[in-house]
């Protein structure tokens, strides 16, 4: 099938190289460019492993092409997929404005009936604007679509080519067909719904993934305060088949580019509708308050006070296996730290040059030993494999002070005690 991806940020660069995978015949469109110049290059532009390998094969075959100009792509295609930011505003809201835009632009070159599918993250109610202004260009007919995205950066490759389940929510039998054969080669199951519901799970789905995260960081704080092992709780509640162990990871709470939009995005759009999402505020509220918990064990750590002395932070992008660092736990968590006076060492292995745009004095290593020498406290921020495979005998010999605060509960912490370290987990001594 003829398909164009509008958008190449982390969801459509994945859909239109996995697209091409699967055999159709995928433009990939941004208004960017020097991007689009680069991917023409095969140069990825964030770190995903295992596109760039999709990417490449795809401009080999020929199947997967970038241009800027709706006019070449749009007249041919049977299916556009809208995935273009919807970024946070200030006060949490969301912005939908290059959604629009784009929708007008797909309007103005439209040649022939095609599905437009929305895949971007958006509220229930989008589509329906999306439908007024493509119908104020033209008189071609077409569809409007919602199939959202489930994948999660870091595994986009293999979650798109093996997802839980498709959604595709339709309000036309032709779309729900055409959309349907689209999807024939990936094995899942497959939910055909109404517009307004495929948006509505996925943001339900990220707001309940969210919801766990916090409520086992809560339980996390009892079980600092009793002494108890809040690792060993969600293994007990993962025995469950109705709760299920899967985030269920106490540490530092959830960052990137989703939850935390994803949570206030739902929280502003109840609120439009006159419902006042206490619960899910909460959830959020927990999730801030974390990093606070955090800095307060650190400075307990250390006696009292970081001021003036060295502290190495391992992980600074939101998670492994990526280099992105929005919203990102280490960002707060090193600002409060400096403000109490610490000095900042950090190491990543790939989020180096995102996060020296937005951090001020911090010495920044790739090298684990180098950040950790002459340290007063080892602060594990994202578990990446480099950081939990580290040799702890030199790790003693090099820093100041043998002190391990571990964010994500990572470290066996009976070896550590062993080797003289001190250490503090969440919701684990
Ligand atoms: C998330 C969802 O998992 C995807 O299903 C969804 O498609 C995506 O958002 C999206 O809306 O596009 P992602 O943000 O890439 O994916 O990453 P996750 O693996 O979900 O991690 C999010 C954050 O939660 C990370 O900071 C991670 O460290 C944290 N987390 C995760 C925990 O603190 N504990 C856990 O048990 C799991």
């Amino acid at each position: 099938m003829n398909i164009v991806v509008i958008g190449t940020g982390y969801v459509g660069l994945v859909t239109a190289a996995v697209l091409a995978k699967l055999g159709h015949r995928v433009w990939g469109l941004d208004v960017d460019e020097s991007k689009v110049h680069r991917l023409q290059q095969s140069e990825i532009p964030f770190f995903e492993p295992g596109l760039k390998e999709l990417v490449v094969q795809g401009l080999k075959k020929g199947n997967l092409q970038f241009t800027t100009t709706y006019a070449q792509v749009v007249p041919s295609a049977e299916v556009i997929f809208i995935c273009v930011g919807t970024p946070a505003k200030k006060d949490g809201g969301y912005d939908l404005s290059y959604i629009f835009q784009s929708a007008k632009t797909i309007g103005q070159n439209l040649k022939k009936y095609t599905v437009v599918c929305i895949k971007s993250t958006v509220p229930p109610g989008t589509a329906n604007e999306v439908k007024k202004i493509i119908h104020k260009q033209t008189k071609i007919p077409f569809d409007v679509a919602a199939c959202p995205e489930f994948l999660k950066e870091g595994s986009a490759v293999a979650d798109s080519l093996h997802p839980s389940r498709v959604v595709i929510g339709v309000e036309s039998k032709r779309a729900k067909e055409l959309l349907l054969k689209l999807h024939r080669p990936i094995k899942a199951p497959r939910l055909v719904c109404d517009i307004n519901s495929a948006q509505m799970i996925k943001y339900a789905a990220n707001a309940f993934l969210a919801t766990k995260i916090s409520f086992i960081n809560s339980i996390a704080r009892i079980c600092d305060a009793v002494g108890a092992d809040v690792g060993t709780v969600s293994q007990g509640l993962s025995l469950d088949p109705r709760i299920s162990g899967q985030f269920l990871q106490a540490g530092l709470g959830y960052g990137g580019s989703c939850f935390p939009k994803d949570t206030w995005a739902l929280i502003s759009f109840a609120r439009k509708l006159g419902y006042d999402f206490k619960f899910l505020k909460e959830v959020d509220q927990i999730n801030q308050e974390q990093i606070n918990y955090l800095v307060q064990k650190i400075i307990k750590s250390c006696g009292g006070s970081v001021e003036g002395k060295v502290l190495t932070i391992l992980g600074l992008s939101f998670k492994p296996e990526t280099d992105d660092i929005r919203e990102a736990r280490s960002i707060p968590l090193i600002k409060k730290l400096q403000e109490k006076g610490a000095k900042i060492k950090a190491c990543d292995p790939v989020a180096l040059e995102n996060a020296a745009k937005v951090l001020k004095e911090v010495k920044l290593f790739k090298d684990p030993y180098l950040a950790l020498e002459n340290s007063s406290a080892l602060i594990l921020v994202t578990e990446w494999d480099e950081f939990k495979n580290l040799n702890f005998s030199k790790v003693g010999q090099i820093m100041a002070k043998k002190v391990i605060i571990d964010g994500r509960n990572i470290y066996d912490s009976k070896k550590l005690k062993k080797l003289g370290f001190q250490y503090k987990g969440v919701g684990r001594g």
